[in-house]
């Protein structure tokens, strides 16, 4: 959740350098940032509250250093101030470090080290302690392998000592990432970061250490052997990753559907194919994802259900390990993650993997974690999505999903005959005059203290969806429902006035959620309706082009508009939503 960055290389700017590129990873935590620099033997640490984005670069200037580490932090233990930001130093001076993740037995660890002047609340000042404490008995390198043998929870840390030149990293649970440039190495918990400088990256997996020197050199942990990485070039370019004339990535995310959903599903269709026929063999399909990608999962169990005939469960990835007993050896297990890295989405692969079942994942970031302890991956190809909201990622995964759906069919043509047209429908779309008058029913509704969303079918999940991108976002009440379970308890919240959005595909529900729709405003709902036709009961109509059953992924085009005007009439950030994360590493 935090972001990290460090450098070392014959760059002699690297305090800045390392400062410029966490500016890149601030989707990943925003409460705070710092900077360790090391000049003539010497760690000097600059720490700051608020947004790195926000912050100025002078003290960072003409530091004359090449080695330099820096954090953006998503507050976990202790309050969002100074003293908690990163790095961290040790009592001695000597080592300081960043993390990212939970240290479970910091408390145990702490009173293990003895009355020490800690001054941060935080569990990673305690591994800086730790560290310290073995570098009395051994080399710097030795002490940080023994430390991490003592660590328990989740970390990605990296760490430098004042009288070792070296900078060294480890990982388990946490994104940590190897860039490798010509002479010069980055370690980032995400790829932008240093993606102006390599796209060579080694991935570092869980119990692994990383000692950069004048080469680097990795360990495995557990048996504590050297071991051989492999190096992968990164599609991404430096040009995507950024949001150039937009005034924000979510605008600009939104914007790229234009052309992602052609690349979601320009796949290699023999192994479309094959995994086709892995899901139609299997005995046991369950799809799990977290928020979002969850929703897009929910849909995919309607895809399975109507397309293809096959029956697959969902349940969200913080609950599936619950639902354990259902898994064999023959059952599969398909993920969706835009980052890869999600915790709860490791979780529930680990679960699935302990009852032999086979893992499926359809992630955005090539070899996350989620790719590399996946037996099948598939990529989405959105290109980077840096806003927290997730927007070109769902529709992606939604595309790839309905293909898969179709091939499980038998149908893959046809499949790619209905997203090709979606693709272009969702390119007319997004034209200048659409987002005029999207803005406009958003000024309609930006007082609002609440907002319902109701959806049937496939559209029930992206009702919900819906709720989760205007609130996250806009910080308005919103509820996603299924239309037909308005009148078992939800209208009873429809008060004059309330802003009341019907998702409605031309489908074989079609007249079921118009009732429903019929039966908000008789309580006074103010209408916005999302359809290719018009209704009476409308009092704002949202036109979107007739899909057919790949509907979801138009109609969440005019909601992710409305929610970033939402946001932005309301005077908010909407790539740094309050108390998110763009990826979720802690359970
Ligand atoms: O990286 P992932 O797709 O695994 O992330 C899952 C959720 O954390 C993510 O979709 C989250 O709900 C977004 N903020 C929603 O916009």
């Amino acid at each position: 959740m935090c972001g990290i960055f460090a450098y070392k290389g014959h760059q002699t700017e690297a305090a800045k350098l390392v400062f410029d590129g966490l500016k890149k990873l601030e989707y990943r935590g925003y409460d705070s940032w710092g900077v360790a620099w090391k000049k003539d033997q010497n760690i000097q640490v600059h720490k700051q509250v608020g947004k790195i984005s926000e912050a100025s670069d002078e003290p960072l200037l003409d530091q004359g250093s090449s080695i330099a580490m820096s954090h953006s932090r998503w507050a976990t233990h202790g309050g969002v101030t100074q003293e908690n930001a990163h790095p961290h130093v040790s009592s001695d001076g000597k080592v300081t470090i960043i993390h990212n993740g939970i240290i479970e037995n910091y408390q145990e660890l702490k009173s293990e080290l003895g009355p020490h002047n800690f001054t941060s609340d935080t569990d990673t000042e305690v591994i800086a302690e730790l560290i310290s404490k073995h570098c009395k008995e051994m080399d710097f390198e030795s002490a940080v392998k023994k430390s991490t043998e003592e660590l328990e929870g989740r970390y990605a840390f990296i760490v430098m000592h004042q009288d070792d030149d070296k900078l060294i990293a480890a990982r388990r649970g946490s994104p940590l990432i190897l860039g490798v440039g010509d002479g010069e190495f980055f370690l980032a918990s995400d790829i932008p970061a240093f993606l102006q400088y390599t796209q060579q990256v080694n991935y570092l997996d869980d119990d692994q250490l990383v000692v950069i020197d004048t080469e680097a050199r990795f360990y495995d942990l557990l048996s504590d052997s050297e071991i051989e990485k492999r190096t992968i070039t990164i599609d991404w370019t430096e040009e995507e990753a950024q949001k150039g004339d937009y005034d924000h990535f979510m605008l600009k995310e939104i914007m790229d559907q234009k052309d992602t959903v052609m690349r979601a599903i320009n796949q290699n269709e023999e192994e479309i194919v094959k995994i086709a026929e892995y899901i139609k063999n299997s005995s046991g399909v369950f799809l799990s994802g977290c928020g979002t990608a969850g929703k897009v999962c929910m849909a995919g169990k309607y895809f399975f259900s109507v397309i293809s005939e096959k029956h697959v469960s969902f349940a969200p990835s913080s609950e599936f390990p619950i639902y354990h007993h259902f898994l064999t050896p023959e059952s599969l297990l398909i993920v969706i993650s835009q980052s890869g890295e999600t915790a709860d989405v490791l979780e529930a692969m680990n679960v699935a993997k302990e009852k032999g079942a086979k893992v499926l994942s359809l992630v955005n970031v090539q070899g996350s974690s989620i790719a590399r302890q996946s037996d099948f991956s598939l990529l989405i190809n959105a290109g980077p999505e840096k806003a927290v909201a997730s927007t070109k990622a769902a529709t992606s995964q939604l595309s790839l999903l309905l293909l898969i759906a179709y091939a499980v069919a038998g149908k893959l043509d046809e499949g790619k005959k209905l997203l090709i047209e979606t693709a272009a429908m969702i390119n007319d779309m997004l034209n200048p005059r659409y987002l005029e008058f999207i803005k406009e029913v958003a000024d309609e509704i930006d007082h609002a203290e609440n907002a319902y969303i109701i959806g049937k079918a496939a559209n029930y999940p992206m009702a919900l969806e819906a709720a989760i991108k205007i609130q996250e976002v806009s910080y308005i009440h919103a509820e996603g429902f299924a239309a037909g379970e308005l009148k078992h308890g939800p209208i009873a919240l429809i008060t004059e006035g309330t802003p009341c959005i019907s998702l409605i595909a031309e489908d074989e529900v079609k007249q079921d959620i118009i009732n429903n729709t019929i039966e908000l405003k008789s309580r006074g709902a103010h209408i916005i309706g999302v359809s290719a036709f018009r209704h009476e009961s409308y009092d704002h109509w949202i036109r979107v082009p007739d899909a057919g059953v790949a509907s979801p992924i138009v109609n969440l085009i005019p909601i992710q508009l409305l929610a970033y005007y939402l946001s932005t009439h309301r005077g908010l950030n909407p790539d740094m939503p309050r108390n998110l994360a763009k990826s979720v590493t802690v359970k």
